[in-house]
């Protein structure tokens, strides 16, 4: 038996539990954004996506708080542009302190001594302890909902990667167990992609005869 539930009779704070709850694991997006004085922010996403693979792209949303946008979308609103840092197991810590509600003026990597690199095509920089760095330039910003609840949901082309040495062999083929990537559950959850396993999928003939 299903339990059917209609999101237009739900108070927000449910829509919100069954939302992080049904859709997991998210991946998480470590992401570097910098306001106009160039003051660096670090705080982690998980309405996060790759959207394609030919431009290629990813797409993050970014709510509000107090009925303010968060930081990170406010600097991406103004600037254009923001850096995903793949988040790890080995990095949780640091992920989850950095999503703390810290003021404007304090940065998260000043806060958790995070070691930062230049990126190459856009203005936020990369976080060194993440293996890989996904710069980005806003394709399209879509508001979703309306405030104080509003999000936007950025669509990013990919301009410049940067991927650990030793997570890339045969080409372009990354060791993706080895990456150990972070993901989000419901709740205060999270998980680890340790343990991935393969399907070829078939040529349909073979599963019904051809024609
Ligand atoms: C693992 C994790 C994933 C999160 N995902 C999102 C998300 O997808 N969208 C969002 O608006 N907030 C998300 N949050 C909350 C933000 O990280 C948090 O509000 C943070 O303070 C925003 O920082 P900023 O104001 O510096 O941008 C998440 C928090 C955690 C710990």
């Amino acid at each position: 038996m299903h339990i059917a539930i209609d999101p237009a009779a739900l108070d927000p704070a449910d829509t919100h539990k069954l939302t992080i709850g049904t859709i997991v694991p998210r991946p998480i997006a470590w992401t570097t954004s910098v306001d106009g004085d160039g003051r660096v922010n670090l705080a982690p996403f998980s309405y996060f996506m790759a959207c394609h693979s030919y431009l290629p792209a990813v797409a993050i949303s970014i709510g509000s708080r107090a009925g303010k946008p968060k930081d990170t979308r406010a600097n991406i609103l103004s600037t254009g542009e923001f850096v995903v840092n793949i988040a790890t197991a080995a990095l949780v810590d640091a992920v989850n302190v950095s999503a703390a509600d810290f003021p404007h003026d304090i940065s998260e990597t000043d806060v958790l001594g995070l070691e930062t690199l230049p990126s190459v095509k856009v203005r936020p920089p990369r976080v060194a302890a993440s293996p890989i760095h996904i710069e980005c330039v806003v394709l399209h910003a879509l508001t979703l909902g309306d405030e104080p609840r509003a999000s936007t949901l950025f669509v990013g082309r990919i301009v410049q990667w940067h991927i650990r040495s030793d997570l890339l062999d045969d080409g372009y083929r990354v060791d993706q167990a080895k990456i150990e990537a972070l993901a989000r559950m419901g709740g205060p959850f999270y998980t680890v992609a340790r343990d991935p396993f393969g399907r070829q999928i078939p040529p349909w003939e073979s599963i019904v005869g051809p024609r």
